[in-house]
């Protein structure tokens, strides 16, 4: 008979609380998701206290602070601080986002939640392990591809074709859209997800590429493409402001009028 129960070791535990330092008056508190790959412990929670007064406006800010000052052992990525890396992307109050540019104001929960990117392997704490997005973004050949020869200086392009780029030059590729999608959630493995298909919307329309049938023969497939269903989480979740979901339509607008339809 089927088993509907999860893996023992798979179940969240509540962790350790640490109370904010005597005295602090406007507190707010994190629970953290922790979880080792050293020890033969269950993910827990780590609730943590931190006075406001003496701690920036971000969730970044946060966290930074309770690594400097309150538990050395939590970890996370992070480098740019202003939203431009892509490397602090997690699971915030209930939605994926960057770290550094939510604002804790802006998180409803009491006790805010932050959880690493939903269903991606951890490799420890808020740490998700991207490998597979990133041979998936590979996947793509994400850069000019051409086959006459190069001009003497550069390969120029219209300003309305230019234009054709805004909304997706801007994507840092943080992961926050695929996975918040249910359907890369189920078929990762085979469906590229929104953020690898903006990816290679990007260079489908770019004027200067000159591999475009290559590139959408490339996505005729079942699962790399297909397998989107239009419910339209990745671009509510986008910390940029990108619409994934229209630059998904657009190619499979493109499948179509090259089919005749
Ligand atoms: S489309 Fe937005 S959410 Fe998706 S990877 Fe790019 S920046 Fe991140
Ligand atoms: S619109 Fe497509 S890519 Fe976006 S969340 Fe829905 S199924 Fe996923
Ligand atoms: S630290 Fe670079 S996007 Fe947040």
């Amino acid at each position: 008979m089927a088993e509907f129960t999860l893996p023992k070791n798979s179940k969240v535990t509540k962790g350790k609380h640490f109370p904010a330092p005597a005295g602090a008056k406007n507190v707010r508190s994190f629970k953290i998701y922790r979880w080792n790959p050293d020890d033969a412990e269950n993910p827990r929670t780590d609730t943590y206290d931190v006075d406001m007064d003496t701690c920036g406006p971000m969730v970044l800010d946060a966290l930074i602070k309770i690594k400097n000052e309150v538990d050395p052992t939590l970890t996370f990525r992070r480098s740019c601080r202003e939203g431009i890396c892509g490397s602090c992307a997690m699971n915030i109050d209930g939605g994926n986002t960057l770290a550094c540019t939510k604002g804790i104001d802006e998180c409803g929960k009491k006790e805010v939640p932050i959880y690493p990117l939903p269903h991606m392997p951890v490799v420890k704490d808020l740490v998700p392990d991207l490998t597979q997005f990133y041979a998936q973004y590979a996947s793509i050949k994400p850069w000019l591809r051409s086959q006459s020869a190069p001009p003497a200086s550069e390969r120029l392009q219209s300003k309305e074709d230019r234009a054709k780029l805004d909304g997706l030059y801007e994507c840092i590729l943080c992961a926050c859209c695929s996975t918040s999608c249910p359907s890369y959630w189920w078929n990762g493995d085979r469906y590229l997800g929104p953020a690898v298909l903006l990816q290679a919307y990007r260079w489908i329309i770019d004027s200067r590429d000159e591999d475009t049938g290559v590139r959408l023969d490339d996505l005729e497939d079942p699962f790399k493409l297909y397998r989107c269903h239009t419910i339209m989480n990745c671009t509510r979740t986008c910390p940029k402001g990108l619409n994934p979901a229209k630059a998904i339509g657009e190619i499979k607008q493109l499948m179509l009028q090259r089919r005749g339809a």
